[in-house]
This record gives structure tokens, C-alpha cells and sequence, in this order.
């Protein structure tokens, strides 16, 4: 893509609307970098995101979520897939916004807990109702999605649907492919 060359492009959504990996494919399409940041948290720290919640605790990790919102702030040419929730810290959204395009990934409940299956370890979606707590969560973080230059709604779409939807609302943005 040219034209945009200093920007990111940069994924939110709640969990299980596909950021990861249709990051890294969006990435690759572009040839732009790719980079996820939970999986740099995790680097960094040497621990997991469930073992810095049960060990430091929920704001703990959104510091270091904000920290590292700050960083990627520094970045161009990068695919950024945020956790999913990085933009309800408003700060965090606008520091976003200047470094880049901020796209938003929806799905309904069904398909969000479909994704995000048995065994999965997400502190927040732990417990014994899963489906009204990811109704819950999702309704409350509505507001800030909404807040993305776009959305894009992947309940029903593959992952080369879900790039080329975005690929395609990019270029109102100033990217051509
Ligand atoms: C969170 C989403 C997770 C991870 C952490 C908190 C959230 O990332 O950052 O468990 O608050 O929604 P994914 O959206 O990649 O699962």
C-alpha cells in the first residue's frame, strides 16, 4: 500500500473478533510489520496475561497496556492488534488515532464464544456464565468500539473476507493497495 506509509493500522475489538489473526494477514497483504500486544506484554514480562491478572491484578495490566499503547504511538508501517480492551482507556484511543487508522472488529455473542471456546484462559471470561458475561462486557464496551474510524463486522465472514472488507475501507483513508 503507498500513500499512508507513515500510518498504522490498527485492530480493536472485543475478544474472539479475529485482531490476531486477521492482523497478520492484513499485515502480510500489505507488507507492512505486524505486531500484537498482548503477545509483547507477554514477552516482556515473562509472563502470561491470565498469570499478570492473578498475580498483579486487572490494573496492573492495563498499565502495562497503556505503556504500551505509548510505544506503538512511535511506530509506522505497523499492523497493530490491540486487546481487547486497550481503547476503553480513552487515552489510550486517542494516542491510537493520531499514530494510526483505528478499525474496529465486531461479532455477536455466539460467535465470540464459539472462538473463544472451552479451555480458553482469558481472565475476564473466566466463571460460570460465560455467554451473559461476554453479553455483559460486550455491551458496555460498545461505546468505545463505536468510537473506531470504522467497523467491521466478522460474524459471518473468513479471514481473507474480513482483509479484503478492510483493505477495501482503507482506501477512503488514503491507502491504495
Ligand atoms: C482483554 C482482552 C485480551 C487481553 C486481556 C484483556 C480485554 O486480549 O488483553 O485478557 O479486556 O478484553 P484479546 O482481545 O486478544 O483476547
Amino acid at each position: 500500500m503507498t500513500g499512508a506509509e507513515k500510518r498504522n493500522i490498527v485492530l480493536c475489538g472485543f475478544m474472539g473478533t479475529g485482531k490476531s489473526s486477521v492482523g497478520k494477514r492484513l499485515a502480510a497483504r500489505l507488507n507492512y510489520r505486524f505486531l500484537d500486544m498482548d503477545e509483547l506484554i507477554e514477552k516482556e514480562t515473562g509472563l502470561t496475561i491470565p498469570q499478570i491478572f492473578s498475580s498483579q491484578g486487572e490494573p496492573a495490566f492495563r498499565a502495562l497496556e497503556c505503556r504500551m499503547v505509548e510505544r506503538v504511538a512511535e511506530l509506522t508501517g505497523y499492523v497493530v492488534a490491540t486487546g481487547g480492551g486497550a481503547i476503553v482507556n480513552p487515552q489510550n484511543l486517542q494516542t491510537l488515532k493520531r499514530c494510526g487508522v483505528v478499525i474496529s472488529l465486531t461479532a455477536d455473542t455466539k460467535t465470540v464464544l464459539a472462538r473463544t471456546g472451552k479451555g480458553d484462559t482469558r481472565p475476564l471470561l473466566q466463571g460460570s456464565d460465560r455467554v451473559e458475561r461476554i453479553r455483559q462486557l460486550m455491551k458496555q464496551r460498545e461505546p468505545f468500539y463505536a468510537q473506531a474510524d470504522f467497523i467491521v463486522d466478522t460474524s459471518k465472514l473468513r479471514i481473507k473476507q474480513v482483509v479484503q472488507a478492510i483493505v477495501d475501507r482503507l482506501q477512503a483513508f488514503g491507502f491504495t493497495p
